[in-house]
């Protein structure tokens, strides 16, 4: 009999034991009636910032909104250019692109995947008074190296901004920079049931025009200070994710339990692995497969594993910003890797015995 499917989360596993809880907290939001902006999105950002380690935590729509909503109250627009990495979900430069200004990539670091802190400080130098904001995203988890560039960004007056869809509870995230974007996408380390998203900060001036900008610019009704947009976090959506909260520091913890455990079955493999980083919270593993990592795809297909391709296509190549002149070869560390990466399965309900399976079978493969 063919071994079990290994899919790439398993969210079903994840929500059976919190079902009541969860049942419960759905009841209580049909039965308040208070559906936008009540007690449960209020409680919950208390709850978040506390588990997050930051002074304010701001519910938004989604993660996208959220690092839509920051880079408006950033004061990002038209004519302004705006630092970032190429290897990251759209949105990441989608956001910068959607105000009017102008993404400007900087390649990244061949290791951690990450923005290359030396390359966008190069970038902010040759740009010079242009440069409004850098958006460093903390990839798979992975808090990216920024002591250089956030001194760079201070000097300048330039706003950093953390992109952390990815990265909830990573080490220091949200303090790196002057706050930090997170998703609730169900497939995050903290996913809810549907869209939604966080804005977390110290910076009591950024959460409070934040909290403008999410009701179109009203602190009273229809008194509109500024020109926002419907950033809200749902009441459903916050009571749910307070059910799921609490566990997040547990799961993170299996997470890099699994991390290591990869680490240590993959490690002499003629493949790169992804380093260890205490502080890394591991959305993702993601490995690189210098030689036919789409043989490595199908072969693991064939043995029932899923595997992922984050990114497939770096984003100064994406056809909706063909329009900002980037080519191929512009950005090679970049245009590299998205030849090379791999997604393998990680997920706290993913047991110790599949892992091995999945090591096993990456291992047939490449040695
Ligand atoms: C790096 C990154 N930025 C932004 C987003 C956007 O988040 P959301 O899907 O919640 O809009 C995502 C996830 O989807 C992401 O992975």
């Amino acid at each position: 009999m063919a071994p079990p499917p290994i899919p790439l989360s398993d969210l079903e596993a994840q929500h059976a034991p919190l079902r009541a809880e969860l049942e419960a907290a759905t009841r209580r939001v049909l039965g308040s009636g208070r559906f936008i902006l009540g007690p449960e999105v209020a409680a919950f950002e208390r709850e978040a910032a506390v588990a997050l380690g930051t002074a304010h935590a701001v519910g938004l729509s989604s993660g996208s909104d959220a690092l839509l909503a920051l880079l408006m109250a950033s004061g990002i627009g038209p004519g302004d250019e705006v630092v970032t990495t190429p290897l990251s979900f759209f949105a990441s430069a989608g956001a910068i692109a959607r105000l009017g200004a102008r993404p400007v990539f900087a390649d990244i670091d061949p290791e951690t995947l990450n923005l290359d802190q030396r390359a966008a400080c190069a970038a902010l130098a040759a740009r010079g008074a242009r440069v409004k904001a850098v958006v460093v995203v903390h990839l798979f988890g992975r808090p990216a190296a920024t002591a250089e560039l956030a001194a760079a960004c201070a000097a300048g007056g330039v706003a950093l901004i953390e992109d952390a869809a990815q990265a909830i509870g990573a080490a220091r995230v949200g303090r790196l920079g002057r706050a930090a974007a997170i998703s609730f996408f169900p497939s995050k380390n903290l996913g809810g049931f549907g869209d939604g998203g966080l804005a977390i900060t110290d910076d009591a001036a950024l959460a409070a025009e934040l909290r403008l900008v999410r009701a179109h610019g009203a602190r009273e009704k229809h008194q509109h200070l500024m020109v926002g947009g419907n950033f809200r976090l749902d009441e459903l959506q916050a009571a749910l994710l307070r059910v799921k909260l609490p566990h997040l520091a547990r799961w993170t913890a299996r997470r890099r339990a699994l991390a290591a455990r990869y680490r240590k079955a993959l490690g002499g493999l003629p493949l790169a692995l992804p380093p260890e980083d205490a502080g890394c919270v591991w959305n993702q593993f993601v490995i690189r497969v210098a030689r036919d990592r789409d043989g490595l795809r199908a072969h693991l297909a064939a043995r029932g594993i899923s595997s992922a391709v984050y990114y497939p296509v770096p984003l100064h190549l994406q056809p909706a910003l063909a329009p900002l002149g980037y080519r191929a070869g512009d950005l090679p560390i970049a245009e590299q890797a998205v030849r090379e990466v791999l997604a393998l399965p990680i997920y706290p309900e993913l047991s110790d015995a599949a892992a091995d399976r999945v090591a096993e079978a990456v291992r047939s493969f490449v040695s």
